[in-house]
């Protein structure tokens, strides 16, 4: 089985080079099929969430095209609805964004329920109240695993007012209503960068959306989108992780190609640990000058504090000097790794979607999984900052969303291989 090998102690030095966004290129990727012409998507981080989606649009009769390994041409000219293999749809959560395609494209949809990481019930009931809004009839068949959805006249504009706060049903309302007759004005809209970047994506094929990244979006729907070529924003996610890492091994880093806006609920928290940081244009210096001390954070949806970086945050936080606590905001279920990183030796009491976590003088190196993508991610932290050698299995999940993270590391002096 594929598996990590950290041997920790070594202080992280130079610079690393962000990729594109996986949760901006997998919603991309899917609306692409509206154009039913050639796309080209350029800063495509190389990970095996968007090989699948690319996967899923070529089983559905797309032409995909790889210009270099971060850059492909999509052809959906030929695309079918309802045929994407089950097998894929049900390994990833973008996945649900064909949903909104199929429906906006054909009128009605035929898609497997999606997977992704298990952070407890991961419902999708906001999507289908946008759906429904919108004119389509959504029904869960529980035996056979699909969800279909059929808009016999067409979709009509109408407005949407989500209960929760949810990236997903935001992203597929979008998708559904770009070419949805009238106009469509979501409410409580969430905010996050890649909800921006679709927005801007679509935009550029000829929709007419405005208002994304506040919580009101706006969408005169169009006849038609044409094909054009677009840059997916840089992973904030990933640029998170690398700065954590170097919070919890020392040494200074620069992180390069991110958009340090996106960056400001996470740099703040470092900062309060005692991180030096200085943002320049597109990149972020980052430097341990003093031991960590104890910070609190809560998730929130964008701009506050992304749940997407509460693991890699609950290993630093093993290393930094008292009491802190991390509490979950958007998942019910989040914390399912803790148990690895008290295999290396960390002191952490979860009570419900808290956790309280006394800084130890060193993490051991153990055998752990990587239960989920970003709870990998904090088992290489906790790799790099322990003492001795840690193995990480079940590292699928981690290669579902970093780009190269083993190649990256060790260019900045890290101690990680990986063994087949
Ligand atoms: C996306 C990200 C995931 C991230 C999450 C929150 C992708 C592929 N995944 O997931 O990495 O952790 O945003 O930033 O982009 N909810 C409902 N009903 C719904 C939909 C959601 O109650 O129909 C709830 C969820 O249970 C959760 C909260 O809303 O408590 C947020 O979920 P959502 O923002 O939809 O997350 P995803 O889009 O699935």
């Amino acid at each position: 089985m594929e598996r990590y090998i950290v041997n920790g102690g070594y202080e992280l030095r130079g610079d690393v080079e962000i990729s594109g966004m996986k949760n901006a290129a997998l919603p991309i990727v899917v609306a692409s099929i509206l154009t039913g012409e050639k796309c080209t998507i350029e800063n495509l981080p190389a990970i095996s969430d968007v090989k699948k989606s690319l996967d899923i649009l070529e089983a559905m009769g797309a032409e995909i095209t790889y210009l270099d390994k971060n850059c492909v041409t999509i052809d959906s000219k030929n695309v079918k609805g309802g045929i994407s293999p089950y097998e894929l749809v049900s390994k990833m959560r973008g996945s649900t964004y064909l949903i909104g395609a199929e429906l906006a494209r054909f009128k009605k949809a035929k898609v497997g329920w999606p997977g992704g990481c298990d952070f407890g019930v991961r419902p999708i009931d906001q999507h289908i109240k946008g759906f429904e809004a919108l004119g389509a009839k959504v029904t869960v068949d529980t035996e056979s695993g699909y969800i279909y959805a059929d808009a016999e006249n067409g979709l009509h504009g109408n407005s949407v007012f989500f209960d929760v706060v949810s990236v997903g049903a935001t992203i597929n309302v979008m998708i559904a209503a770009v070419l949805a007759k009238g106009k469509t004005v979501i409410e409580n809209a969430a905010r996050e960068p890649h909800i921006v970047d679709l927005a801007n994506f679509f935009n550029t094929c000829g929709a007419k959306i405005t208002g994304a990244g506040t919580n009101i979006i706006k969408i005169t729907g169009v006849e038609k989108l044409h094909g054009c070529t677009y840059a997916i924003i840089p992973d904030m996610i990933e640029a998170g992780t690398f700065m954590a890492a170097v919070s919890a091994t020392g040494g200074k880093i620069c992180v390069k190609n991110v958009i340090p806006k996106h960056m400001e609920s996470v740099s703040a928290k470092l900062e309060e640990m005692g991180m030096a940081i200085e943002e320049l244009d597109d990149s972020i210096i980052i430097e341990k000058v003093k031991p960590l001390k104890k910070i609190n954070i809560k998730t929130l949806p964008y701009p506050g504090f992304p749940t997407d970086m509460h693991p890699q945050l609950t290993a630093v936080l093993c290393c930094a000097e008292g009491e802190s606590t991390v509490s979950e905001g958007v998942w019910e279920n989040r914390f399912r790794y803790v148990e690895e990183l008290q295999k290396m030796g960390a002191d952490i009491t979860v009570s419900g979607v808290s956790a309280k976590i006394n800084g130890v003088p060193s993490l051991n190196g153990a055998t752990v999984k990587a239960v989920d993508l970003r709870a990998g991610a904090a088992m290489i932290i906790a790799g790099l900052a322990a003492k001795g050698t840690t193995e990480i299995t079940n590292i699928i999940s981690i290669e579902r969303g970093y780009d190269d993270i083993v190649g990256k590391l060790r260019s900045l002096g890290a101690d990680i291989q990986k063994l087949d």
